[in-house]
């Protein structure tokens, strides 16, 4: 059989072992070197733990398999995030960022970026084209962004930036190479938070960078290689090890998202949701033709921080913590970090609980708020 007709799911599984010699163990292990034997010229071999580490590259082979592109791994989502403006940026650029994405991203910015003379500035996801990119060196999108799950068109989006001169970069955390493929619609950087659905266990902090652009990949790797931003083995061992699982995790969370939003939003306690999923979500249209799921992000309002705290607090099923992305289902109200969102809004993260006794327990605690 020819292996391109089979999915990239099922690919995954068996890269590894395509380049396996006899007697090679089949699961990856795990090689903790910051040196290496190396006598002599050094070129062309593993040298120094800063640069190479043989766990770390099958990660990132594994990753880069996912993306279809070469994949740069870093021991955080925001180390790659850094990794792509301080690699690609420089002095005057201008530099395009979402006023409602993940808020850590326009943290860097802020306080680091403007400093070294990059001009920046924001707007809202769902209306990110209107002004046009004229201008700009780099247009940085999150869709769907992290609260508020707005959309913005990756495919016009990039065909417009690229017409100004523009590098594209997509910060693709919510969703995963399963759910959407930034570089397959035009971005020329992805970059991920696989603490996040990848990992999917909560035990490990690690990002990456993907892109198809060998310039800014080199680039991208020099920035790690320079200012030391390489991830810990183990941590790379985790995640490779959470991408096993990741499809069939991402699956029945996203399975189990698309059965729960819409009995949310049918709740009396609840006043609002938002769900690209749902056919009445302002993101439903261009959900559907830019990503082929639907994601585990679920962002409910209540009536106000109290109804959300007890929400939380009531419900067996719902860890309180932030983050997202894990097998265990999770929540926050986002306004406690500062997000422009009502007081009551809640960020729900699907996790991997079969879907009847989650949506019992969740409905269980919605009750128990109009009672
Ligand atoms: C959309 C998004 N991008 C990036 C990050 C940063 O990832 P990390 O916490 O691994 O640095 C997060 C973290 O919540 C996120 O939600």
């Amino acid at each position: 059989m020819d292996k391109a007709e089979l999915s990239r799911a099922a690919r995954l599984a068996h890269l590894r072992g395509e380049g396996l010699a006899k007697g090679d163990p089949v699961p990856l292990p795990l090689t903790m070197a910051s040196i290496y034997h190396l006598p002599g010229d050094p070129a062309g071999f593993r040298q120094y733990g800063r640069t190479d580490n043989p766990t770390i590259e099958t990660l990132e082979g594994a990753l880069g398999f996912l993306e279809d592109a070469e994949a740069i791994a870093f021991p955080s989502g925001m180390g790659a995030i850094s990794a792509a403006f301080f690699g690609l940026l420089k002095a005057g650029d201008r530099l395009l960022l979402p006023s409602d994405g993940y808020y850590t991203t326009r943290l860097v910015a802020d306080r680091f970026l403007k400093v070294f003379g990059i001009v920046i500035d924001t707007r809202p996801t769902a209306s990110f084209s209107d002004g046009g990119f004229a201008g700009y060196r780099m247009i940085y999108v999150e869709t769907p962004s992290n609260p508020m799950l707005d959309v913005c068109d990756l495919a016009a989006i990039a065909r417009d930036a690229h017409a100004a001169g523009a590098l594209v970069v997509a910060d693709n955390t919510t969703m995963t190479p399963f759910g959407q493929r930034p570089l397959d619609l035009g971005a020329d950087i992805v970059v991920a938070a696989d603490t996040k659905a990848p990992n999917g266990h909560s035990d490990v902090l690690f990002g990456h960078v993907a892109t198809r652009d060998a310039e800014a990949a080199a680039a991208i790797r020099a920035w790690r290689k320079l200012a030391g931003g390489i991830p810990g083995p183990f941590e790379a061992w985790l995640v490779h090890r959470g991408l096993e699982t990741m499809e069939v995790r991402f699956d029945r969370m996203c399975g189990t998202a698309e059965i729960l939003a819409s009995r949310i939003a049918a709740h009396p306690a609840v006043a609002s949701v938002r769900y690209p999923g749902l056919p009445g979500d302002s993101s439903h249209s261009l959900a559907r033709t830019q990503m082929s799921r639907f994601g585990f992000l679920i962002g409910l309002t209540l009536e106000s921080e109290g109804a959300a705290e007890r929400f939380i607090a009531g419900c067996p099923l719902i860890q309180p913590a932030t983050s997202f992305g894990g097998v265990h289902t999770s929540a926050e109200r986002r306004a406690r970090w500062g997000d422009a969102v009502a007081p009551g809004f809640v960020r729900l993260s699907v996790g991997c609980e079969p879907a009847d006794d989650l949506w019992r327990a969740i409905e269980a605690s919605l009750d128990a708020l109009v009672r």
